[in-house]
């Protein structure tokens, strides 16, 4: 696998987003500053409610915070216009949020596929990516089930499969593991750190899974509308024999199609 990214992938600058106004008003974000290097895991805790998804919809420019600045890929998104900022998110950054659903009438390779249809991607590299992405979670063989006649947690591994097909620069990940047992959820997690590494992608994780701060290079608590960095010591370190095997694998499988 080629290294793709290197540098400042994320720059997020005193961002803050509120909604409604007056006295109702709520101040969801207030005052949030992040990097995030290429190559680089993050993870994000907080409460239900703290705000967590509202930060990945600005960064992933689905949502305008109400101040701040906004940096992806070295670009200033809010002062983007619509059109290149649509392309900046259709090329560089990959989704694996819960309500970014399958297409429903389409099958797992289709779906993937679907992301991948971009000027410039030929129909032979889009097989081999769709390809050696199912096989990187485990899909193969359900690469022409629809998503109705597969479990919840085979569609998400689907959408992890699409995000990671198109090498995206970023990848904002929002509960990617809810629905995997430890075992697949472990293996995801090997798979991101091995295509972080190898590849520079930047990889945004939202999580309640405390099992996700022993995979990331550093972990941020959002509470009260501001991010909290935590102590490098407060997270328990995997034993690399055991996981830094898998990654190598899962690496293998994917730069066997390469
Ligand atoms: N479009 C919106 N309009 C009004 N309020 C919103 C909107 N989007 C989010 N909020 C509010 O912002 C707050 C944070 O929501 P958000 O979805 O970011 O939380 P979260 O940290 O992702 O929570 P969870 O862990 O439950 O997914 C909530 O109080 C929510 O009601
Ligand atoms: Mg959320």
């Amino acid at each position: 696998m080629e290294r793709l990214y290197d540098g400042v992938l994320v720059e997020v600058e005193n961002v803050t987003r509120s909604f409604g106004s007056g006295n109702t008003a709520v101040h969801v974000l207030r005052g949030i500053d992040l990097v995030v290097n290429a190559g680089e895991l993050v993870a994000l805790y907080g409460p239900s409610g703290s705000g967590k998804t509202t930060l990945l919809n600005i960064i992933g420019a689905l949502d305008r915070p109400t101040g701040g600045k906004v940096m992806v890929c070295g670009k200033d998104i809010l002062k983007m216009r619509d059109g290149r900022r649509a392309k900046l998110r259709r090329r560089q950054l990959g989704f694996i949020f819960q309500n970014y659903t399958l297409m429903p009438t389409y099958t797992s390779a289709e779906n993937i596929d679907l992301a991948l249809r971009l000027p410039g991607m030929f129909i032979l590299e889009r097989r081999r990516r769709t390809k050696s992405a199912l096989e990187a979670v485990g899909l193969s063989a359900w690469a022409t089930h629809l998503p109705d006649q597969l479990s919840g947690g085979q569609r998400q591994r689907v959408a992890i499969a699409r995000a990671l097909a198109l090498r995206p620069a970023i990848i904002l990940a929002d509960e990617p593991t809810s629905g995997l047992d430890t075992r697949t959820a472990r293996r995801a997690l090997s798979l991101f750190k091995g295509i972080a590494r190898a590849q520079g992608t930047a990889f945004l994780i939202v999580s309640h899974d405390p099992m996700i701060a022993d995979f990331v290079d550093s972990t941020y608590d959002l509470h009260d509308g501001k991010l909290h960095l935590r102590a490098k010591d407060e997270a328990i370190e995997t034993p690399p024999h055991i996981e830094e095997t898998s990654v190598d694998e899962k690496t293998k499988v994917i730069s066997a199609e390469d």
